[in-house]
């Protein structure tokens, strides 16, 4: 691995796009600003919109106003805007791949990028295959180990379920050496979750408590107070499980409860991982999933604001497609044998919260007498703030001031805010960069996005096959449908109440 981000190409397929214009370019002008960008590099834009270099820099940098923390001064989008090239054409058109390929040489001679190549693929999923046998084709993949390198980075959805992620991943594999491939999950991107391995292997105080004898259960929670903001073609697709729980929250899962790699090596760190997917308790038929998920949809907020899922726009009016889960998954095997982890992500719920609750044992004896002092002892509890308020606290019981001995909860809190300056990074530069060097361990390998797929279809395919009978079942706003609620309290346990603290 090199620590240095390399001279390279971008060559984006998807440039006037949504995900470039919201995510990518305010990730490289940050990038730039920050003197991160490697010293020889360039973007080449491939989109079917037709417009010359120029006009693809003014639509990049109305982009960068809208989606940047800061708009750019002249001169530093004048410094940046001279990396930025353009090319028009439908991906079904092979003449525009040997414009791309010129394109490319003339920029290599410009900037001197040696021949180093990152296709990124932010097109809607089903150009994949397409774009794959067009490089192919025109001869722009270079599988030779070494240099000049090609790589290929994807946005997920990898697939739609087990099969397609598998047809996916073949026709990939036809063109392109897995480790070429950079599939993007954005929540490894961020810092907090990046925190997790820190956390645990950094530290001498918390891995020897990581375990069943002193864990009783974790919470993972995303939940956000959007809706589908426009997205209903796709929503309608693809439901929450697909979005937010295949990829986002099962990795977040996997940095939770892997075991220690052997190193901070790509691939160390991804094997660790994917046995994690491998041990995660499969269902035994359609009523052994119905009784560890609960999904919901939102209807129309309480005070008639908010519409409810069925009533967004390109959403049929009786969709089936759920907005929230709710999930108790298992890991088989010796750390965490009987430790249930809960999942719940959903849209229009009452806060905007992601975090990730080490829930501990309750203490194994009461010193303190008097049952009323015991009864209100809570468990200690490790908070995970991935965002907002990004941070760590610690939840812990102290003596209440007084003559009697009575035991209140305290936390002890880290928040980057206050003890970092500067604000984090974009999630994209992070993974912008680490694809510059070669450096994968933040990306998803072929065989974690298989077994998460494994896990995952038996679920879409019973909720396909028991459609739900309650829908809406949650009001905009709320903090999601109770049944939610009852799967945590049949094990005796509750949700950290959204937002709290
Ligand atoms: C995306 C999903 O991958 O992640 C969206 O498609 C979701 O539906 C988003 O809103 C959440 O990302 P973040 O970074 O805002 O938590």
């Amino acid at each position: 691995m090199s620590s240095q981000p390399e001279p390279c190409v971008l060559l984006l397929f998807g440039a006037t796009g949504d995900l470039t214009r919201r995510k990518l370019l305010p990730a490289l002008f940050q990038l730039h600003l920050r003197g991160q960008l490697p010293q020889h590099f360039a973007v080449l834009g491939a989109s079917r919109q037709p417009l010359s270099n120029e006009q693809f820099r003014t639509l990049m940098r109305q982009a960068c106003i809208a989606f940047c923390p800061a708009p750019p001064d002249d001169a530093q989008w004048n410094a940046f805007a001279e990396y930025l090239y353009y090319e028009a054409g439908h991906f079904s058109d092979p003449t525009l791949f040997q414009r791309l390929n010129m394109a490319l040489r003339d920029i290599d001679h410009r900037h001197h990028t040696r021949g180093n190549r990152l296709f990124y693929l932010a097109t809607l999923p089903s150009s994949y295959p397409l774009l794959v046998k067009q490089l192919r084709d025109a001869e722009m993949v270079n599988r030779a180990i070494g240099h000049p390198f090609t790589r290929l980075m994807v946005e997920k959805p990898f697939g739609r379920d087990l099969a397609s992620a598998i047809a996916l991943n073949d026709e990939i594999a036809a063109v392109f050496r897995e480790d070429q491939v950079y599939r993007i999950d954005h929540y490894l991107g961020k810092e907090t979750v990046q925190n997790i391995l820190v956390l645990r292997f950094a530290n001498a105080i918390f891995e020897p408590l990581w375990n069943r004898i002193h864990i009783d259960h974790v919470q993972i929670t995303a939940a956000e107070s959007l809706g589908i903001e426009g997205r209903g073609a796709y929503y309608e697709e693809t439901g929450v499980l697909s979005d937010m729980v295949q990829n986002h929250l099962l990795q977040v899962l996997s940095l939770v409860a892997m075991e220690p790699p052997l190193s901070f090596d790509a691939d160390a760190i991804r094997d660790k991982k994917t046995e994690v997917f491998k041990s995660l308790r499969r269902f035994y038929g359609a009523e052994d999933v119905l009784a560890v998920t609960a999904r919901g949809q939102y209807g129309q907020s309480l005070d008639g604001h908010v519409p409810g899922y069925r009533n967004e726009p390109l959403v049929d009016p009786q969709s089936p497609v759920p907005t929230f889960v709710a999930l108790k998954v298992f890991i088989d095997n010796w750390r965490w044998q009987g430790v249930p982890f809960y999942i719940r992500t959903g849209k229009r719920l009452a806060q905007a919260t992601t975090e990730v609750i080490i829930a501990f044992r309750q203490i194994p004896f009461c010193l303190f007498g008097q049952d009323q002092v015991c009864s209100r002892i809570a468990p200690n509890q490790l908070i995970l703030r991935i965002q907002p308020h990004e941070g760590v606290s610690l939840a812990f019981g102290v003596k209440a001031p007084g003559a009697e001995t009575s035991v209140d909860s305290a936390h002890m809190r880290f928040t980057y805010g206050t003890h970092f300056d500067g604000a984090m990074p974009l999630p994209y530069e992070r993974l912008l960069t680490d694809s510059m060097r070669g450096y994968a361990a933040l990306f998803a390998r072929r065989d974690s996005v298989e077994e998460a797929w494994r896990f995952i279809t038996p679920i879409l395919e019973t909720w396909a096959s028991h459609p739900p009978a309650d829908f809406p079942n949650y009001a905009a706003g709320s903090e999601g449908p109770t049944s939610a609620f009852d799967l945590l309290a049949r094990g005796g346990r509750a949700w950290r109440p959204l937002g709290e603290g």
